[in-house]
């Protein structure tokens, strides 16, 4: 464990974790919003990128292979302050509209029942209180796990403040535009596919600037009926209208997959990503969070991320790197990322980045320049002297 680890696991991890999740994340967002205190670090974070520099597809050139995940930074607000930290971010999940995800509580029926009066002087009689008692969180720490249960179901401030955050980004590192759309009722679908397409139109304004990714996200437990866009034509119509569209020009383009953990899911995840590539897109991004119930949450279900996932991870992996043929496909890793696992996710796993989220929550962004250390000490050990000479 490094200094920076160490710091932020005695001083400011007590202070965050004293707070509700959504509530700490918050004064995160305070100091990320700026960029002084991240630059005043930046050559700290600034390490390794003579050896571990990455090229995706030809096209987009990192200095290194650790990203941010999704749902980190939603709105685009901290860009600058992540900047000098990630050597590249992913921002959203993107709307096409403001949402406010789901609720923060839920209602809970409490019955009571007593009695007044006394039965000497006759009076007495039964009462019944009926209260709605309003509880739950959208986020709640396992720490004993290291892990994460969230139901927040893509709250997101809207394109318009997401556009004007990305007009004040001063560019550092390259963005991972992460979009969805929620179901309608339409059984075409036609009008996810308009509302996809007025986003994309949104952001194209930032293609080939800053934005030079494009993480596709049907993949979320906790928004309903979101898997219907992975079912046959849906699927092929929803992935052609951002794959082909030409406002997104010169991006790569990730599917973000949800875990699978059962024959039927690995099945219509191996068939999905390997339509994706037939139709053009670049990469997967894998994995999503587990859908996990938790009575504490507003929904009673929410994802699950953190260390319990990573098994699930290596072995999703495992599916994808023995299945999909012809056009290999781009890996991007998440799901319970902790510094010491980068090294077999390079180098044994041969992914191409990896992204951090609930390992940061929990240790820091010192992890960063951890994974990077742990990965080069592996190089080290393998004679290997660049990450690009690793066969992916
Ligand atoms: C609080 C929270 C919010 C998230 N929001 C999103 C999101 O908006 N879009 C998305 O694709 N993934 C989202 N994720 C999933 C992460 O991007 C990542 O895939 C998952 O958490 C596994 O990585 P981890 O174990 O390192 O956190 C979210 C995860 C958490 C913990």
């Amino acid at each position: 464990m490094g200094i920076g680890s160490s710091f932020y696991r005695h001083v400011v991890k007590p202070y965050y974790f004293s707070k509700d999740p959504e509530e700490a994340h918050e004064s995160a967002k305070r100091f990320l919003r700026n960029e002084y205190p991240a630059k005043l670090m930046s050559g700290y974070f600034d390490y390794g990128k003579d050896r571990l520099s990455v090229n995706l597809g030809g096209t987009v050139k990192l200095d290194g292979p650790v990203g941010l995940a999704a749902g980190f930074d939603k709105n685009g607000e901290m860009l600058n302050g992540l900047g000098s930290i990630m050597d590249y971010i992913t921002v959203g999940t993107m709307l096409p509209y403001r949402w406010e995800g789901n609720p923060k509580t839920k209602q809970v029926l409490q019955t009571t029942v007593g009695f007044s009066g006394s039965e000497w002087a006759g009076n007495r009689q039964l009462n019944v209180e009926i209260n709605k008692i309003e509880t739950g969180s959208r986020v709640v720490r396992m720490e004993k796990e290291r892990a994460i249960n969230n139901c927040l179901g893509f709250p997101f401030a809207g394109p318009e403040v997401a556009f004007q955050n990305l007009e004040r980004y001063s560019y550092r590192v390259p963005l991972n535009a992460s979009i969805a759309v929620r179901p309608t009722d339409d059984p075409l679908h036609a009008q996810e596919r308009d509302q996809l397409t007025a986003l994309i139109g949104t952001l194209s304004y930032f293609v080939g600037t800053s934005i030079r990714m494009v993480e596709v996200n049907f993949a979320s437990p906790n928004t309903k009926g979101l898997a219907v866009f992975f079912n046959g034509d849906v699927f092929d119509d929803m992935a052609r209208c951002v794959l082909d569209n030409p406002g997104l020009d010169g991006c790569l383009f990730f599917l973000k997959m949800p875990p699978h953990t059962d024959e039927q899911t690995r099945e219509r995840n191996l068939r999905v990503a390997a339509r994706w590539m037939e139709l053009g897109g670049d990469g997967i991004t894998a994995i999503n969070t587990l859908r996990t119930e938790d009575q504490r949450l507003s929904m009673g279900v929410g994802g699950k991320s953190g260390k319990p996932i990573y098994p699930i991870l290596k072995g999703n992996l495992k599916d994808y790197n023995d299945n999909i043929g012809n056009r290999k496909p781009i890996i991007n890793a998440a799901g319970g990322i902790w510094p010491e696992n980068v090294p077999e996710l390079m180098i044994e796993h041969r992914v191409n980045t990896v992204q951090l989220f609930t390992s940061i929550m929990y240790e820091g962004f010192a992890v960063v320049r951890d994974a990077k250390a742990a990965l080069l000490r592996a190089m080290d050990s393998y004679g290997i002297d660049r990450l690009e000479q690793i066969r992916r």
